[in-house]
């Protein structure tokens, strides 16, 4: 119990006097809610609770996002009310930004408008009960046990995603303008297939419990018809929380409903984002495979072919075994990616030394692409194309389609590079050598061909050199051909070894075959 209704709850008793309710009404202190709509018009609402506690003219408590707390600090003069977050040095860096608050309290109403970054937010201000403020009990969840592969996803899917480009305001409209960009640029015949919606789709339940789109999305069978009617598949998303991470309606509680509901609107692709069950169950590895399973099983008894993508950031050690389990197939391995190369980069070359963990319809997945969305240079982006490429990352476009760059486009259709990602015989990645800022990978493909990266992850152009020793035992006393990937040509290589001056931050593809 919180320390102000500790207070109030053992003064009633000792006093055996019953709480006036009036009494207590018409003074700022308790619990509150702000109920802001979403800035996109779509009918739905960003809950922001928190408790407010009054000292004369001082005023304090804390924002609540369920056990998550931050304080509050402010003043309460003739009823004219302002205070601010003060988040602890602790906090997650995206929780560091004060919020800050102003409004007016009198005759037991508070009016509030919230400020982030410099923008207003007004809303609807009510009082709640504690309970309110804090997240559902948890349910119970299944006994583990394997689910079966499903057989989809034999090579690591390749699609485009709302999320990094439009985020929130992403509605019907964009996804049948991706849908024919999609088709009208030549991704869908260099295999990007899957058009999926992300985050911020959902309204709410109706009654009989089903999940409801808002305002964004007034059909989603017609939306998906439209989209399979391009010779595409289309993909949504959801969070087995109450929550998605937009604070929008999560699967909780409704896991087979929700997969039956997708299914009867013509869902290939599921990508379920952990979020706010993170604030009901631990995040050890049998928790989240029972999460997990839960879903993977409802995906498999709607006898649709639904490709599963786990969202838990890595937790846990995803890729050892229990994301193929619950049913998975494909699963992050790390946090968002960035627009930026330091994002990029980190990501991307943290994922070698786990790229023997995926196979064919169990991929490990370092995010969406970036690709084309302005943060980085063409260089970085190649190296963005080619990284994900040699790890055979999961392939999906976070640009808009609608107007890509040539150099976009050949970028994203690279067909020598896809081809790498592509692979129809999955062997994994494997650092040759690193060497300052060079750092040589290579991958074994199907047909006894080799692809190799020379990457410079440096900040000024340097020489990069692949040695042919490095080339498996298949390979040793025989010529070899060496093709480049990005300037689709041949190389020649001296004596036992190619070097070539690698751009800053860029990257040199080839695919070396013995003849
Ligand atoms: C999380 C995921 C992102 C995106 C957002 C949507 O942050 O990791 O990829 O889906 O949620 O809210």
């Amino acid at each position: 119990m919180r320390p102000l209704i500790r207070a109030l709850v053992a003064c009633s008793v000792a006093c055996c006097i019953p709480l006036p309710l009036a009494a207590t009404q018409s003074k700022l202190d308790g619990y509150w809610e702000l109920r802001v709509p979403n800035p996109s018009g779509d009918g739905t609402f960003r809950d922001t609770y928190f408790q407010l506690l009054r000292h004369g003219g001082d005023v304090h408590g804390a924002l609540i996002r369920w056990h998550y707390t931050i304080p509050i600090v402010g003043t309460l003069h003739h009823g004219v009310l302002h205070f601010a977050t003060q988040p602890p040095a602790s906090a997650p860096r995206w929780r560091q930004k004060p919020i800050t608050f102003d409004g007016a309290f009198s005759h037991g109403k508070l009016s509030l408008s919230m400020e982030i970054g410099g923008r207003a937010y007004r809303g609807d201000v009510l009082r709640v009960t504690e309970d309110a403020t804090q997240p559902p009990k948890p349910l119970p969840l299944p006994a583990l046990h394997d689910v079966p592969d499903n057989g989809l996803a034999r090579t690591p899917p390749m699609g485009w995603n709302s999320w990094n480009k439009f985020a929130g305001k992403v509605d019907d409209a964009d996804v049948r303008a991706m849908a024919d960009a999609m088709v009208s640029s030549g991704m869908s015949k260099a295999g990007y297939t899957y058009i999926n919606i992300d985050d911020t789709w959902e309204l709410g339940r109706d009654a009989a419990g089903n999940i409801v789109p808002n305002k964004k999305f007034p059909d989603m069978k017609a939306l998906a018809d439209y989209v399979h009617s391009k010779g595409l598949k289309m993909g949504i998303y959801s969070s087995p929380g109450p929550k998605t991470c937009a604070l929008y309606e999560g699967s909780y509680g409704h896991v087979r409903q929700d997969a039956e509901t997708y299914a009867k609107w013509g869902i290939d692709y599921l990508k379920y984002d952990l979020c706010t069950d993170l604030d009901i169950y631990k995040d050890d590895a049998a928790t989240l495979q029972a999460i997990y399973q839960e879903m993977g099983e409802a995906l498999q008894a709607t006898h649709r072919p639904i490709v599963y993508s786990l969202c838990e950031y890595g937790r846990a050690e995803v890729w050892r075994g229990w994301g193929e389990k619950s049913g998975g197939n494909l699963w992050r391995t790390t946090g968002d990616i960035q627009d930026n190369w330091k994002s990029m980069d980190a990501i991307g070359f943290s994922q070698i030394k786990i790229a023997g963990y995926a196979k064919p319809g169990h991929w490990n997945d370092p995010d969406m692409l970036e690709i084309g969305n302005g943060g980085m240079t063409a260089d970085e982006y190649r190296t963005h194309m080619s990284l994900w490429s040699m790890l055979a990352a999961p392939l999906i476009a976070g640009n808009d389609l609608r107007s890509m760059s040539n150099e976009t486009k050949s970028i994203l259709m690279n067909p020598e590079v896809i081809a790498i990602d592509q692979d129809p015989r999955f062997m994994p990645v494997t650092e040759v050598s690193h060497d300052g800022e060079i750092e040589v990978l290579m991958r074994p493909l199907h047909d006894g061909s080799v692809a190799v990266g020379i990457f410079n992850r440096g900040s000024v152009p340097a020489a990069g050199t692949f040695r042919l020793a490095s080339l498996p035992a298949g390979f040793q006393g025989k010529r070899v051909s060496v093709r480049d990937l990005w300037r689709h040509g041949g190389v020649s290589i001296h004596k036992d070894r190619y070097t070539t001056t690698v751009p800053t931050h860029g990257v040199v593809m080839l695919r070396i075959t013995a003849d």
